[in-house]
């Protein structure tokens, strides 16, 4: 836990936004697995862990605004409890760490809200996405568990977002040393890359590099021949001679900060010419969006931005053609670049999505867009100092999905199909880093460079 004096500031700020009302907190519970002793690891919620930092499960809290308490409502282990997972510090000891001194027995909970439903108070909670805590909210409240997410305070919402976008120091000290555990997780994996093992191998390898060090992983990485896949999670191809290998994986922080960071490996040790030349479109790509990033600058712009420079290093080999602001217009790089630039980072690595994407990446001056490429986009809002996100374009050859644009001849005057098709079975290129946005500009976090050039790359993938 930090110190409880940031969890007593995070609250003050919180309170200071509502005139009314209860604020109610949901922790996680342990979520089985297969059966019920034998669970997932346990994940703490991001919002509980921001005001209130117990890392347990069975935990609830409340902020009475018109009364001006918190309190933590949990119940102490029983001796059968100690028996089988060893000691626990008592409720209140946890609560006074991140400075509580009301706690109550989890029965306590439902009168307090019955009491203040009674008096017509409002009571105001979070979207949630785990069903048990969906549940346990429908029960407290007394609405429908189908649709209880959809009664979640607007005003809550919008103020837990304002609050965590932007990152102060102890959060980006957390979320750098979470680069650092994934800079050793991909130099490892650059240096033992090679044909003729499976991608099991490295996934395995390098989630053990997390674990060992006493880290956890922010999210199940994705470590795969077929890039072109954009959320690929099988881990079962074998590495042959010539292919390329994405490793898009990070590493979360003792607090549970979040890192993300994509590189794209030659597994031979050397990229081909034709694989060089849409790397260096990515990375050129990459670059120029890192370089952009100030605040006051629009996200949304700067995948416009990416968009085009995707567009200009496609058409300098080939394939694609005509005006390149216009193909960009008429959406003809989503064939080669379907998703968005890129997501905020933090206690979630796609940082508070539970929360609603329109809250957190969009603000009143964007409107989500449904059109394929951008609905993917997770982040469109203006940039503010201390917003931490993701910078992560990528160029892919879904066959699928050429095959279906071509069947259509679909915005052929921007695609050359005849030379799309000779790289049918090319696969993915992404690269990913994450960057803060400085009172003067931006920082890549990490306290080094993690290598993307491809003269780096080759040197640890042939192990010069
Ligand atoms: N790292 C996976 C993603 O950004 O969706
Ligand atoms: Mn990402």
């Amino acid at each position: 836990m930090f110190e409880s004096t940031i969890y007593e500031n995070r609250r003050d700020d919180l309170k200071n936004k509502f005139d009314s009302g209860l604020l109610l907190f949901l922790g996680n519970e342990e979520s089985p697995a297969n059966y019920l002793a034998n669970p997932y690891a346990f994940r703490q919620d991001s919002s509980f862990l921001y005001y209130f930092g117990i890392d347990r499960p069975g935990f609830t809290a409340t902020i009475d605004i018109d009364n001006n308490f918190d309190t933590i409502y949990a119940n102490d282990f029983s001796i059968d409890d100690i028996v089988w997972m060893g000691p626990q510090p008592k409720v209140s000891i946890l609560a006074e760490g991140v400075g509580i001194k009301r706690t109550a027995v989890l029965d306590k909970l439902a009168e307090q809200i019955n009491a203040a439903i009674k008096k017509g108070r409002k009571i105001h909670f979070l979207p949630q996405y785990r069903y048990e805590n969906i549940t346990k909210l429908a029960a407290l409240t007394g609405m429908n568990s189908t649709n209880v997410s959809d009664y979640a305070s607007e005003k809550f919402i919008k103020a837990v977002v304002n609050q965590r976008l932007i990152k102060s120091e102890e959060e980006i000290k957390e979320i750098e040393e979470a680069v650092d555990i994934a800079f050793k997780m991909h130099l490892a994996a650059m240096k033992m890359v090679k044909p003729g093992i499976y991608e099991q191998k490295i996934a395995g390898m390098i989630e053990g590099i997390a674990l060992s060090l006493g880290y956890g992983l922010s999210f199940r990485p994705i470590v795969s021949v077929h890039g072109e896949t954009l959320h690929n999670h099988f881990y079962g191809n074998l590495i042959e001679e010539g292919q390329l290998l994405v490793n898009d994986s990070g590493a979360e922080s003792k607090h549970h900060y979040a890192s993300d960071i994509t590189r794209t490996i030659p597994v031979s040790g050397k990229f081909t010419q034709k694989q060089k030349e849409i790397y260096q479109v990515v990375l050129k790509t990459q670059l120029n969006a890192i370089q952009s990033v100030k605040p006051g600058i629009n996200y949304k712009d700067l995948h416009m931005q990416a968009a085009l420079d995707i567009v200009t290093g496609l058409q300098e080999i080939g394939l694609m053609h005509g005006n390149p602001e216009e193909a960009v217009n008429n959406g003809a790089h989503t064939l080669f670049y379907p998703h968005g630039l890129g997501h905020m980072l933090g206690l979630d690595v796609h940082d508070m999505e539970p929360l609603g994407e329109q809250f957190v990446g969009y603000d009143e001056t964007v409107q989500r867009s449904e059109e394929f490429g951008l609905k993917y986009l997770r982040l469109a809002r203006t940039l503010q100092t201390g917003y931490v996100f993701t910078i992560e374009p990528g160029i892919y050859f879904i066959p699928e999905l050429i095959d279906i644009w071509k069947q259509e001849n679909k915005l052929k005057e921007f695609i050359n199909y005849d030379k799309v098709k000779e790289y049918k079975d090319f696969g993915g290129i992404r690269i990913e880093d994450d960057i803060i946005v400085t009172e003067d500009g931006y920082r890549v976090l990490g306290p080094k460079p993690i290598p993307k050039s491809v003269e780096e790359v080759e040197a640890l993938a042939s192990g010069k």
